[in-house]
């Protein structure tokens, strides 16, 4: 079977971007199957950085095709602005950038309603969101009000569905003290919009289960993380997709015999953007500086990073519910310089020990740490297993000992060549 899965692990900005560039290099065709610009992924290549937040990590190398399937949620603005940013760069996405008929609109008022409320919002009552109508926009998917890409073809049909979901929206538009859009406004908005996007319409479903009964090696790009997950993660300190590897199929129109393999990407320690429960989060100098020497800073909203260590229960649970195959272990370059390395092995509970996640009662659980020798140089420059010291191959065999899950690459900085591949992705 020729479909990978790669996932975020964590809580997001784990380093997808950077492994599933990487990996294009054998890849046929990579595909973007949940979440929407609320989602930045960063590929560096010969140490120029680009940030993409809709468009398929494998853009930059030009035989593979990237699909935006139907389980995204598109704000056609930010799409063309990164079309723009790319063509400017010199990356052709005519005939090789497709967009699912079946994705759903962001809609200016989703983006109004997503930021009024994180601002109106009681501290406590936050969120933390990205403010980009992620939630809005999957609200009126579920509400079956939204409107979807392919509905773009029919401007009559576009008015008749923004006309019915700003009416939805105006009573809690005006109740949060907004000011609720024309529907004239809105069309005006999205005409020159469409204009654009239409020509990159089609049923990815069909062009996606082509590729993989011609045997072509297809990758499954995940957003968000595990934790952010509607079903799985730290509810209601989620995003409003499936973030899990399950969601590569739902949200890309193949069934699950169709992918052989699943990768979950996990940084060296823990980060998390945005509030919710962080347990084994470092509030002291120590996670300032991993902030600092990580760059932990938001790539779409440069909000900081919260900083802390690696927790193995949460690692073993994103094992569990995603299935996973191997972990890929970036960013472990940034723990340079530590004299010891914490883990979190297990949680302290009322009840007792634990090693699982206490996915629901954080509060009342206490992180049990490990810890391991640290190491004192950079390891930039290693390209092998054997180039890194000795203590950071026990790091490494201790994460895979106690999540019983094979590490099958190692990145050790930003860009693309700072990598270290134990085992191929594709057969
Ligand atoms: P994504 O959302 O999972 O694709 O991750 P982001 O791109 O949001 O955040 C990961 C950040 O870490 C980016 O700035 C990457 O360039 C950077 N990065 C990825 N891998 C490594 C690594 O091994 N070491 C270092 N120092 N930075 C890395
Ligand atoms: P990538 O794909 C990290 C977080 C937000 C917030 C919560 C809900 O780059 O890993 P939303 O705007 O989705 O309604 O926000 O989810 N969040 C992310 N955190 N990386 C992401 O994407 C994220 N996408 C959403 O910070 O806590
Ligand atoms: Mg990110």
């Amino acid at each position: 079977m020729s479909g990978v899965v790669i996932i975020g692990a964590q809580w997001g900005d784990e380093g997808k971007g950077k492994i599933v560039d990487l990996y294009t290099e054998r890849a046929d065709t990579v595909v973007r199957f949940a979440g929407g610009p609320n989602a930045g992924h960063t590929l560096v290549v010969g140490g120029e950085k680009v940030v993409v937040r809709l468009t398929p990590s494998g853009i930059l190398r030009p035989k593979a095709e990237c699909v935006m399937a139907q389980g995204m949620v598109i704000d056609p603005a930010v799409l063309v602005g990164e079309i723009d940013m790319l063509e400017a760069r010199g990356i052709k996405t005519t005939g090789r950038l497709w967009l699912s008929d079946r994705a759903h609109v962001i809609l200016p008022f989703h983006v109004l309603v997503d930021g009024l409320r994180e601002d109106r919002a009681a501290r406590g009552a936050k969120i933390g969101t990205t403010k980009r109508g992620i939630g809005p926009a999957y609200e009126d998917k579920a509400g079956r009000r939204g409107l979807r890409t392919g509905d773009l073809r029919d401007f009559g049909r576009v008015e008749n569905l923004v006309r019915g979901a700003i009416a939805a929206w105006e009573p809690t538009i005006v109740a949060l003290g907004g000011e609720p859009p024309s529907v004239q406004s809105v069309l005006s908005h999205l005409e020159p919009l469409a204009a654009r996007v239409v020509p990159m319409l089609a049923d990815t479903s069909i062009k996606t289960d082509r590729a993989l009964r011609e045997g072509k090696n297809v990758l499954f790009e995940g957003a968000q993380g595990t934790l952010l997950d509607l079903d799985h993660g730290t509810y209601p300190y989620v995003t409003s997709s499936t973030a899990v590897a399950a969601g590569a199929c739902v949200g890309s129109g193949i069934g699950p015999t169709r992918v052989g393999r699943v990768l979950g990407v996990t940084k060296g320690y823990a980060t998390r953007v945005g509030e919710g429960p962080f347990p084994t989060e470092l509030h002291d100098a120590l996670g300032e500086r991993i902030r600092n020497q990580g760059g932990e800073f938001g790539s779409v909203t440069g909000r900081p990073r919260r900083t802390g260590w690696l927790d193995i229960p949460g690692l073993r649970y994103a094992s569990r519910v995603n299935g996973l195959d191997a972990l890929a272990v970036t960013k472990l370059d940034v723990l340079s310089g530590l004299d010891e390395i914490k883990v979190c092995v297990a949680y302290d509970t009322p009840e007792g020990r634990t090693e699982e996640l206490p996915v629901d009662a954080f509060a009342n659980a206490k992180p049990v740490y490990e810890a391991v020798p640290g190491w004192p140089a950079s390891i930039r420059s290693a390209r092998t297993l054997a180039d890194l010291p000795a203590t950071t191959r026990t790091y490494l065999a201790r994460i895979e000992a106690l999540t019983g899950v094979p590490i099958d690459l190692i990145s050790v900085g930003p860009d693309r060549d700072a990598t270290i591949i134990v085992r191929e992705v594709f057969g």
